[in-house]
């Protein structure tokens, strides 16, 4: 999100930005002294979605500009910051098109509650019309890259993509995924969603996420094998239904072991990406997997396969994969031990931390054509509806 600040003097507008710093969605900042003057040029140029206007009279130059801003830029989210008002101020300025008046000093907590107020109001006007794709990741053998993949790839669609995605940690027992994108500790898991099912709805699945991007949430696995446990195969079908009506892709991180969680899962995927390596005992597990896919009864088009840590010279080659898995190559993700081992010690996406890496040439390719496909599902899936 970008909010654009415009304050009468310096010590003003760096207090408000101080205060801001502080806020959990990161936006990006315009700082400008000035009054009203300034808007038209600052909307122009600049393009923000929220507008901080402190030091504000509203007197009827300021109303009319106001008025204009606001009727020419209908998303434009615009708060006044200025000493307690009476009733009638407050009336003129909804009149004009302002969201809140926050009174001065400021309160920190009440901006950064008005802040991420309209930010979600934001996130919440861009959700998807139609459904979501649920799109699975998983290793073939321990180690194949499925939670690097899921992870960042989630990352890439929305960083890159500007898509709403949700990760989702199925790895009820051991599970990472959200640190190979995020450095805190999570605080939050799947568990916490599955217990109060039954009020589920997409604020409350968000709300329950760590917040990456303003577009990214991630529900990690639970910490401990008790809360694990609670976690029952008849959570899933809701638990995703939801999530694809709030998210454009909702991104699945899958364990090995098949259980009757994963299997739900597995079902209710659009899309399955097995990971496989190019050495013989990948290929030999790759084997089963696939198998087990085809046993139950998931047509070939939902799988996709990627092989990961792809080296050019490697003895087993991309056609061996193929034919051995009688499975086409969907992807090639290179090995690239550096960037990788950085990005994952760091917990920052590799797109992020190196961008020019081939990894991350590699991973922005795959969301490029993720997204697209699913633009073109929806619009198929538009004309077929009539
Ligand atoms: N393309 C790559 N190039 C180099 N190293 C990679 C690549 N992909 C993954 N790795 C490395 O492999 C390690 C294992 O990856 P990851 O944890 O994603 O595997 P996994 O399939 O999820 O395994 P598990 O079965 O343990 O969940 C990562 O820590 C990372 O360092
Ligand atoms: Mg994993």
């Amino acid at each position: 999100m970008k909010v654009a600040i415009i304050a009468q003097d310096q010590q003003c507008l760096n207090d408000i930005q101080k205060h801001l710093a502080h806020t959990n969605v990161s936006p990006q900042l315009v700082a400008i002294t000035g009054g009203v003057q300034q808007i038209q040029a600052v909307m122009e140029q600049r393009h923000p979605d929220l507008l901080l206007l402190e030091g504000i009279q509203l007197n009827s130059g300021e109303q009319q500009v106001l008025s204009r801003i606001t009727s020419r830029f209908p998303d434009l989210g615009v708060i006044i910051l200025c000493p307690p008002q009476p009733q009638e101020f407050l009336l003129e300025a909804m009149r004009v098109g302002v969201r809140e008046v926050i009174p001065t000093p400021v309160s920190q907590p009440v901006l950064i509650d008005a802040v991420e107020r309209f930010q979600q109001r934001m996130a919440l006007a861009k959700a998807p019309l139609r459904e979501g794709e649920v799109l699975a990741f998983v290793p073939c053998k321990g180690g194949s890259g499925a939670t690097f993949l899921a992870s960042n790839i989630a990352y890439a669609l929305a960083s890159l993509e500007n898509k709403r995605v949700i990760l989702f940690d199925f790895n009820l027992q051991f599970g990472d995924a959200a640190l190979f994108v995020h450095d805190g500790a999570p605080t939050t898991s799947i568990a916490d969603v599955t217990r109060q099912i039954q009020r589920l709805d997409g604020s409350f699945l968000s709300s329950s996420s760590i917040q990456v991007l303003y577009n990214f949430d991630v529900l990690p696995a639970p910490n401990e094998p008790d809360k694990a446990a609670e976690i029952k195969p008849e959570h899933i079908k809701p638990l995703l239904q939801v999530a694809r009506k709030h998210y454009d892709f909702v991104i699945l991180d899958i364990g090995r072991l098949f259980d009757a969680i994963s299997i739900q899962c597995l079902d209710q995927a659009d899309l399955i990406f097995p990971i496989v390596q190019q050495t013989l005992p990948f290929i030999r597990d790759a084997k089963r997997v696939i198998d087990t896919f085809n046993s139950l009864g998931y047509p070939a088009d939902k799988i996709r396969l990627i092989v990961n840590r792809f080296g050019k010279k490697d003895e087993i080659t991309l056609a061996d994969v193929a034919n051995t898995l009688q499975l086409e190559v969907f992807k090639a993700v290179p090995n690239d031990y550096s960037a990788v081992a950085e990005s994952v010690n760091q917990g920052i996406p590799v797109t992020k931390l190196a961008r020019r890496s081939a990894v991350a040439k590699s991973l922005q390719e795959i969301a490029h054509e993720l997204a697209r496909s699913s633009a073109g599902n929806g619009l198929l899936k538009k004309l077929f509806s009539f």
